[in-house]
């Protein structure tokens, strides 16, 4: 699919993907828990920050290199699990991996995802990093978990804030399910879109491809309960899974700190976009709380509510060692599929690198505390970086 549309922002993807997706298709990436006010926090929060522009430092030179888990890539962000991707456009899952790939940046594909793991490495090769849901049981769980590291996968990503997926109006209003169903308020959705919906059809309806069934008939079914993946499992998986594992959906500092002492590589500090729980704290609050829990060592990453490269330095600012990309990456690509992800990369890569030189930082290990704006530094730069830590905690 190309566009004759340039995408400049993440507003213009969604806006965009907004016109040419069916409703059913766009509500269930954009959709939340509860009333969505969750939702808005997170986005909202960055707006709270402020950062403090440096002048006449020689910035000519900048780079965007980052070091995670002994990689390297070209920028400080990746893209985040996301399954059913292919509802967007069709290939979408090959189009995230060949990009990634391509700008040297990770992707994590889900466990939900409607292209095998197999496929995606194909495509992506050491760039794809692969994401677990707790399945049926512990067993089913580590042979997915196996078959990753078979075919090659080094790092896992284990989900665990989805005990249960949550009551998702816009879902339960359209009767979006999984594996997908058609009602007749979908046929008439996706009348209104043949665009979508005959480029859709001819590529087959996506259906999630990495579910190992335990016996005939039990296929993946998103509302099964996933509340298997406790701290006696994160165990277990610790001890067969060879590469580095990550953990994703921390929230509180007491779990950071106990999925730290279970030996996980890195913490991933999300709150899934708030499409689990409403009344949650904005992710980009927790982190800079998170990290004091934790201390310097462990690499965090972060996503929820990033929609632009401020909000990547912002994160980078309070704590996260890396970024992930969530909804944006998929208004991209039902903007303007391959095009439209490159056209939203570029931005980003952009918007970090003006950024950077605005804050008199030529590399993300110069961003620090210090790039806060507080209105009660004095010339002689008396505010301390903890006291700015503190401000943010407070809320401020
Ligand atoms: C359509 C969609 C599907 C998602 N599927 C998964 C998934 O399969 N596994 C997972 O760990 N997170 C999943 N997430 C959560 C994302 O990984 C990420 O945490 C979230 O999108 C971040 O919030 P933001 O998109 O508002 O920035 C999904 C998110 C969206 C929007």
């Amino acid at each position: 699919m190309r566009s004759a549309h340039r995408i400049y922002s993440t507003e213009d993807a969604r806006r965009l993907a907004k016109k040419r997706l069916p409703r059913t298709v766009f509500d269930f990436v954009e959709g939340g828990a509860g009333r969505e006010v969750g939702m808005s926090r997170n986005v909202e929060q960055f707006d709270r920050i402020l950062l403090q522009p440096r002048v006449m430092a020689d910035v000519e030179e900048r780079s965007q290199t980052t070091r995670l888990l002994e990689s390297r890539y070209g920028a400080p962000f990746g893209v985040a699990p996301m399954g059913m991707c292919n509802l967007v456009c069709p290939h979408a899952d090959r189009m995230i991996a060949e990009t990634a790939r391509d700008v040297n940046i990770p992707m994590c594909l889900s466990s939900a995802a409607s292209s095998t793991l197999e496929h995606v490495y194909e495509w992506a090769g050491k760039n794809v990093w692969f994401q677990l849901y707790f399945g049926q049981s512990s067993e089913i769980s580590l042979a997915t978990a196996e078959r990753a590291q078979n075919v090659g996968y080094s790092t896992l990503v284990l989900t665990v804030d989805v005990p249960q997926v949550s009551r998702r109006v816009r879902d339960l209003r359209n009767g979006f399910t999984m594996p997908f169903k058609m009602t007749p308020g979908a046929f008439f959705d996706f009348a209104r879109h043949p665009g979508w919906s005959i480029s859709t059809l001819a590529a087959g309806v996506p259906s999630p491809k990495n579910h190992i069934a335990s016996g005939p008939g039990e296929g993946f079914v998103r509302n099964a309960s996933r509340a298997g993946a406790d701290w006696a499992f994160l165990e277990q998986l610790r001890a067969r899974w060879h590469g580095k594992l990550i953990v994703k959906g921390i929230t509180s500092p007491a779990d950071a700190v106990r999925a730290q002492q279970a030996g996980v590589d890195a913490i991933y500090v999300s709150n899934h976009g708030a499409r689990q729980l409403d009344g949650v704290p904005p992710s980009l609050r927790l982190l800079a709380i998170i990290r004091q829990a934790v201390g310097p060592a462990v690499p965090l990453l972060f996503d929820s509510g990033i929609r632009n490269g401020e909000d990547i330095v912002k994160a980078l600012i309070l704590g996260a060692d890396f970024v992930m990309l969530g909804r944006p990456v998929m208004y991209a690509l039902g903007a303007g599929g391959k095009q439209g992800l490159n056209d939203l990369l570029r931005c980003l890569v952009e918007d970090v690198d003006t950024t950077m030189a605005q804050l008199g930082a030529t590399s993300v290990s110069d961003l620090g505390l210090h790039n806060l704006f507080v209105d009660r530094e004095g010339a002689d730069g008396s505010e301390t970086n903890s006291a700015r830590a503190k401000l943010h905690i407070a809320g401020q």
